[in-house]
């Protein structure tokens, strides 16, 4: 079986290159299946593997991809059979077990989840580890009692993976949303996907020394992190909620008290890699039903291996918009 890969290698002199190469197809071991490959994605995870950054990846050679949808090829499992279709996001694949941007994928079975009946491959990987973040995100907001009538939801990073899968589901669930964005020619593309508003990046990534500021939101999904969720924060509404799983503008948190002991601000961490698989399971179930987005089709760019190296620059520039998904 001819195994086609996308491989990072570390050179001797701490340099990493990249390319296609043909690699032994993996064999599996006691509870490990072997899925071939139809789709992958690129995260911005994925980016940062590319280069070698070592907080995602210490073992070289390397495949990247986070993400991937085929069918078993091999199962040494119960839980699965020659033939079914399968995906899996996060976990170690794409970190230090290698990932989704090859033919032949080997995973422990506990990461695997039956494919959503109703979606294609293609559309599990346009959402992706980025649609589930999203989803988690949405859900968080949900649970913790916020609803339309709440006010207007704040999302960060709004064209990138996570951003504009979650503008559309809160457009589908008939949330007034304010995207903030760094393209400003992008901003049809977000009111297309069901933006109301679009605050431009440069306009609100300011060092604001004030410690709150009018209340105006009742959430917010940010995804970058630094100045950005710290104004985020003090602009939330009394009782309003605000999640964070992203970095993209900065690793950074400066904040302070105020706004959580004065208008009762919750601030909720999301994390959708290494999240139990039932949690998982629970938003591709609502991505076939409440979450199904008819906006797919305007987000997805799809590529094959052969144009990863340019793809991943660009989501390194942070001119990425939508998802990149990548035909194996
Ligand atoms: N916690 C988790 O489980 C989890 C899962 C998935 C992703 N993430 C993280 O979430 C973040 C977003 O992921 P993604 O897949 O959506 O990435 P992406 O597709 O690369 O999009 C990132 C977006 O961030 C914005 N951006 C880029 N540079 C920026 C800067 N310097 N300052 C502010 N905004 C900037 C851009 O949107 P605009 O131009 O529209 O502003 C860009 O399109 C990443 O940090 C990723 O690692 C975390």
């Amino acid at each position: 079986m001819t195994n086609n890969a996308f491989v990072v290698n570390k050179t001797e002199d701490g340099k990493f290159v990249s390319g296609i190469e043909q690699i032994e197809t993996p064999t599996i071991g006691e509870n490990e299946v072997l899925i071939k490959a139809s789709y992958s994605s690129l995260n911005f995870k994925d980016a940062l593997s590319s280069v070698g950054n070592p907080g995602v990846t210490r073992n070289f050679p390397h495949v990247t991809g986070i993400d991937v949808a085929g069918v078993i090829e091999m199962s040494n499992s119960s839980e699965f059979k020659k033939g079914d279709a399968v995906l899996v996001t996060g976990y170690d694949m794409g970190m230090n077990t290698d990932g989704g941007h090859q033919s032949y994928v080997k995973v422990p079975a506990s990461w695997v989840l039956k494919k959503p009946a109703t979606l294609s491959d293609k559309e599990i990987m346009t959402y992706g580890t980025a649609g589930l973040t999203a989803g988690l995100s949405v859900n968080e907001l949900l649970q913790n009692g916020v609803t339309p009538q709440s006010g207007e939801i704040l999302v960060t990073g709004a064209t990138g993976g996570v951003g504009s899968i979650t503008v559309s589901i809160l457009s589908k669930l008939g949330f007034d949303v304010v995207a903030i964005s760094g393209k400003e020619d992008k901003i049809p593309f977000l009111k297309d996907l069901g933006a109301k508003e679009v605050i431009l990046r440069k306009d609100f990534d300011v060092e604001n020394k004030k410690p709150m500021v009018r209340e105006r939101f009742a959430g917010v999904v940010d995804t970058v992190g630094g100045n950005i969720l710290s104004e985020a924060l003090k602009a939330l509404k009394y009782d309003g909620v605000a999640t964070c799983c992203g970095l993209t503008s900065s690793f950074k948190l400066n904040t302070n008290v105020f706004p959580f002991i004065l208008r009762g601000a919750r601030l909720i961490g999301i994390d959708s890699v290494e999240c139990k698989i039932e949690k998982k399971l629970a938003v591709w179930n609502k991505f076939e039903n409440e979450f199904k987005i008819d906006t797919l089709d305007k987000i997805t760019n799809e590529i094959s291996l052969e144009d990863l190296p340019s793809a991943y620059q660009t989501i390194l520039d942070g001119k990425v918009v939508g998802r990149y998904i990548v035909k194996i």
